[in-house]
């Protein structure tokens, strides 16, 4: 292992120290990627045995979502043993192998680590909860008396994420805390053990040879002092839109330093990037200060309809919060927790991210294409979510008994309909699953998803696949494209985003109509590179005057000045 990790330390030059800044990184699930076993549940045999397809597809890293010990509540973001595998994921053994197998491939591997919550199942909670009230082990957790006659009212207001009181009544009479579902109680980091232990499992992973975490609920781990009531309806709407006093406390920051301070412990450049929900992106930016954590996921773009007027001022935003702390902005536009972006843009605008309408999957489709390629094109780190690249709808019509996110039987919660976007990916177009292992699916396919599959796309020019690995292969030897922190606007008519950014003698120009119709607009000399549309932008080959067809994207390479 050691051997491994220095031969990779030489290979790192001052570039790739800096690897992160505008790198792809693709979002495993790994229930739901590749089925090694013939289980129906995805595992690492089988993301290993994926990875060329993902070196060959042109991302620079990939993140895999939860393969702890977990009794899988809510899809293994329940861990019982963070220094453990799942065995249906596998062993520690196979990620090790996978570890070494991408970096022989050269992706980088980012893995993620959940602080804000253990599973119930976890030994620190299950002995906490064995000795009783009064136990040292409680103070690790939020253990409370209740409210009323009886201790029988919850120690307070607080609703869970997922639907009903965040607050769970032990049967000897003292109550926990889960912002998540009752098999997911809260750390308390206030004790000094949970720093400790946190800080060991990142060296344990950092030890295994990973480049960074995914920082799970980062805005949620400190609460404000006497977990004070909300007051008011009690109803929390989407994660971390408002202030509230479990999250995004200033307390977080002393944390994620402390953290930076292991990551700079190892060879390379170790990374760690935030899921922070926060009211704004200047919030957002706290995180990515120079002695925090490297990236913040950005939900406020994720959360912007296909619509010019309401893209731009986001992507100003998020520049120009970024900016002061010298943080990359990062961009994403699906992830496992939301309506993937195929299926958000095939319905009106206006209904937020779990949605449970097919719409029109035709103009989905063409939004969907037009935004990646927008996104691909602006400064810094974005992010993608296995099978956009294949152009997947989300599954709307699961029927109720199969569904399995915990939201869903809590009713009332943030987000019951995760499960649309996490139906296993098709590779082959027939076959047992579509590819994805020899044993069904945990989740039903759809039929038709052989149509969709990586087979059914690769070598197909108008296909979604064919699209996504043109755009990354600009993207990578396009200089223009991975450089800078800013974009400068060209004048555009109503509808359509139109900027040019440059690096050196390189200059790169987008285009991106959102309108449902074609437009003419003027780009400045240059060649075209790529298009969204199936079926090309004709006469706009050499810039000047084009038609733009309806939600469109285009990139054109250009002379600088
Ligand atoms: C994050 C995860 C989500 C999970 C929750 C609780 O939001 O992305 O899937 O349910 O945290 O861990």
């Amino acid at each position: 292992m050691t051997q491994h990790l220095a031969a990779r330390t030489a290979a790192d030059s001052a570039d790739a120290l800096d690897w992160w800044r505008d790198a792809v990184i693709y979002q495993v699930y790994p229930r739901s990627f590749a089925d090694g076993d013939g289980d129906g549940t995805g595992d690492l045999p089988g993301i290993r045995a994926r990875l060329p397809y993902l070196a060959q597809l042109g991302v620079d890293a990939v993140w895999l979502s939860p393969f702890y010990a977990s009794p899988q509540a809510d899809g293994g973001y329940d861990v019982a043993d963070y220094r453990a595998i799942d065995p249906v994921y596998g062993t520690l053994h196979d990620a090790d192998a996978l570890i070494r197998d991408a970096h022989g491939l050269g992706l980088r591997v980012i893995v993620d680590v959940v602080p804000n919550h253990s599973s119930d199942r976890h030994e620190w909670f299950r002995r906490a909860l064995a000795e009783g009230p009064g136990s040292p082990l409680r103070a690790r957790y939020h253990f409370r008396p209740g409210k009323g006659a009886d201790g029988e009212l919850p120690p307070n207001d607080w609703e869970s994420i997922f639907g009903g009181p965040a607050w769970t009544r032990c049967p000897d009479g003292e109550w926990y805390l889960h912002l998540f579902a009752p098999e997911q109680p809260d750390f308390d980091w206030e004790h000094p053990a949970v720093a400790d232990e946190f800080r060991s499992i990142l060296r344990f992973w950092l030890d295994m040879g990973v480049d960074g975490f995914r920082v799970d609920v980062a805005h949620g781990l400190v609460k404000a002092a006497g977990l004070p009531d909300i007051g008011g309806t009690g109803q929390l709407g989407l994660l971390g839109n408002a202030a509230m006093p479990f999250f995004d406390q200033d307390g977080v920051h002393d944390i994620y330093r402390s953290w930076r301070r292991v990551l700079e412990e190892y060879p390379g450049r170790r990374i760690a990037v935030a899921e922070a929900w926060t009211p704004t992106v200047e919030r957002t930016a706290n995180y990515v200060r120079p002695d925090e954590l490297h990236q913040a996921f950005n939900f406020q773009y994720l959360g912007t309809y296909w619509d010019a007027a309401e893209l731009r001022p986001v992507i100003d935003a998020s520049l120009a919060a970024m900016r002061p702390v010298g943080a990359p902005a990062t961009w994403v536009l699906s992830n496992h927790d939301v309506t993937r972006h195929t299926t958000r843009f095939a319905n009106p605008a206006g209904l937020g991210t779990q949605l449970r309408s097919a719409g029109d999957p035709v103009r989905g489709l063409r939004r969907a294409r037009a935004a990646t390629l927008l996104m691909l094109a602006l400064p810094g780190s974005a992010y993608l979510y296995q099978g956009e690249e294949l152009g997947l709808p989300d599954v709307t019509d699961l029927p109720d008994e199969v569904r399995q996110d915990p939201a869903f039987a809590r009713g009332a919660g943030q987000d019951g309909f995760r499960d649309g976007c996490r139906v296993p990916i098709p590779w082959t177009v027939a076959g047992s699953s579509y590819g994805f292992g020899d044993g069904g699916s945990w989740l039903p396919q759809p039929a038709g998803w052989g149509e969709l599959s990586v087979e059914a796309q690769t070598g197909d020019p108008g296909s979604t696949l064919e699209l996504y690995r043109a755009a990354l292969a600009v993207r990578r030897a396009h200089a223009a494209l991975g450089a800078g922190d800013g974009v400068e606007w060209l004048p555009a008519p109503e509808g359509v985003l139109l900027f040019r950014r440059t690096s050196g003698d390189a200059a790169f120009v987008c285009a991106a109509n959102t309108t449902g119709a074609p437009v003419r607009i003027t780009v400045p000399a240059g060649r075209l590179l790529l298009s969204s549309a199936a079926g090309g932008v004709s006469g706009g080959e050499s810039g000047g005057e084009v038609d733009l067809p309806a939600d469109t994207t285009a990139w054109w390479s250009a002379e600088a000045g």
